[in-house]
């Protein structure tokens, strides 16, 4: 459970005024599975059994928000998505680590899983690159110490921090610290100053492909997680369909048109990971297949295609909380679209999918306060989805009073509800 149901316990009537040192905590039993839990509370006290540390983390934090009077009974809790994540990008606005480590808590606070951290984008590279420092000349950046910190703090916290490097689109930033990068090495660009799709997209040169081997390798460093995010979204071909070389590489390569070059480069990063034992993820295009064994997330729609695996689901309609919370005048900008809290409540995700995930797109919040309004309370829907313990939403608003107090009480900016 997110946000508990009090009455689910109370299946044997009563109830136990929980202290501290009334808690038993039972050798773990691997059947509920590494982050599910049980709790028996009896008049004597209250038993935790756990399928591992996770789900021990889990119990009692479950136990906390119970709060202090605790009916007596039983409860069997597990997760139904094995990746529960939270996408924060801070590369067009960038978020100062105290917020990182703030929001990895309030991750936790919902048994989310994972922060995927959207790096790199046209408007900015985030990342400290030892081997190439100019990608971060200029401005704000994490550097590898801050990265090893949020990193640690995530892990006690059971959250994996999964790395975004967006190639081969979205990558303007890094070709105006190394113009080399692009389709004119003889062009002088900035890190893009407006919001959108730029057209400068990386060159398909050996030698870029190297360059970006490279930051991965130090990538899989400082993020120890399982998965490296190579991007792939949205690359405008305009470029390579113009380039001289980008066509006679093309050709070189055997590949069919432009079409095919995102996939390829992606393709090539993908392997690059794959060497070192780690598993790339892509963006979802319309019409592209990733090499197999690559984690797609689906973003442009609400289930995936058939025959697509290793998914993650993450649609626009049901998970960008950048869109407006709410149709009502008076909202602080936001991106195009309404997507109401009633909206994430009611996404209904494949139990197929390997997980789920929900997107902070920061073209419109500045600041962390922003992204707080924005993320809350339709975090707190997308945490019950994700968990899949959500129901009947006047049920989950009823419940979720309480619980944004709680969070309140812990100077949460949270936006608006409009049941
Ligand atoms: C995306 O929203 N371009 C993944």
């Amino acid at each position: 459970m997110i946000i508990p149901r009090p009455r689910e316990l109370a299946v044997h009537g009563g109830s136990l005024l929980y202290h501290q040192d009334l808690l038993r905590q039972g050798p773990d039993d691997v059947s509920l599975g590494d982050e599910g839990y049980r709790l028996d509370v009896g008049r004597h006290g209250v038993e935790l059994t756990a399928g591992g540390p996770a789900g021990r983390f889990y119990g009692m934090r479950t136990l906390a928000q119970l709060g202090p009077s605790l009916p007596a009974g039983t409860i069997e809790d597990r997760p139904r998505f094995a990746w529960r994540g939270v996408m924060l990008d801070v590369a067009r606005h960038f978020m100062p680590k105290t917020f990182v480590l703030r929001l990895i808590d309030l991750l936790a606070e919902h048994k989310l899983n994972v922060l995927h951290l959207h790096l790199t984008d046209d408007q900015g590279w985030r990342l400290e690159i030892e081997r190439h420092p100019r990608l971060t000349e200029g401005g704000d950046f994490y550097t590898r110490a801050d990265i090893r910190e949020i990193v640690g703090y995530a892990a006690e916290r059971f959250v994996t921090v999964v790395p975004e490097i967006e190639t081969p689109g979205h990558a303007q930033a890094a070709i105006a610290a190394y113009p080399r990068l692009g389709n004119d090495p003889a062009r002088r660009l900035r890190a893009w100053e407006s919001w959108g799709i730029s057209e400068h997209v990386l060159n398909l040169e050996e030698s870029t492909i190297r360059f970006f081997q490279d930051v991965l390798d130090e990538v899989m460093e400082l993020f120890p997680g399982d998965f490296v995010h190579v991007g792939g979204d949205e690359c405008p071909t305009a470029e390579w369909e113009r380039s001289p070389a980008a066509r006679r590489r093309m050709r070189d390569l055997g590949l069919s048109g432009p079409a095919d070059a995102c996939g390829w480069f992606i393709g090539r990063m993908a392997a690059h990971l794959r060497r070192h034992g780690r598993e790339p993820i892509c963006w979802d295009e319309p019409g592209r297949r990733p090499a197999p064994g690559t984690t797609t997330m689906v973003w442009l729609a609400e289930q995936a295609d058939a025959g697509q695996a290793d998914i993650i689901l993450t649609p626009h309609t049901r998970t960008y909380f950048d869109y407006y919370p709410s149709d009502e005048p008076g909202q602080p900008p936001a991106q195009r679209g309404v997507l109401t809290l009633a909206d994430a409540y009611a996404f209904a995700p494949d139990p197929a999918a390997r997980g789920v995930q929900c997107q902070l797109w920061t073209e419109y919040m500045p600041t962390p306060r922003d992204v707080e309004y924005m993320a809350f309370p339709r975090l707190c829907a997308f945490a019950e989805v994700a968990w899949g313990s959500a129901g009947d939403y006047p049920d989950f608003l009823r419940r979720l009073d309480p619980h944004l107090a709680r969070l309140a009480a812990q100077g949460v900016r949270i936006g608006p509800l409009i049941p």
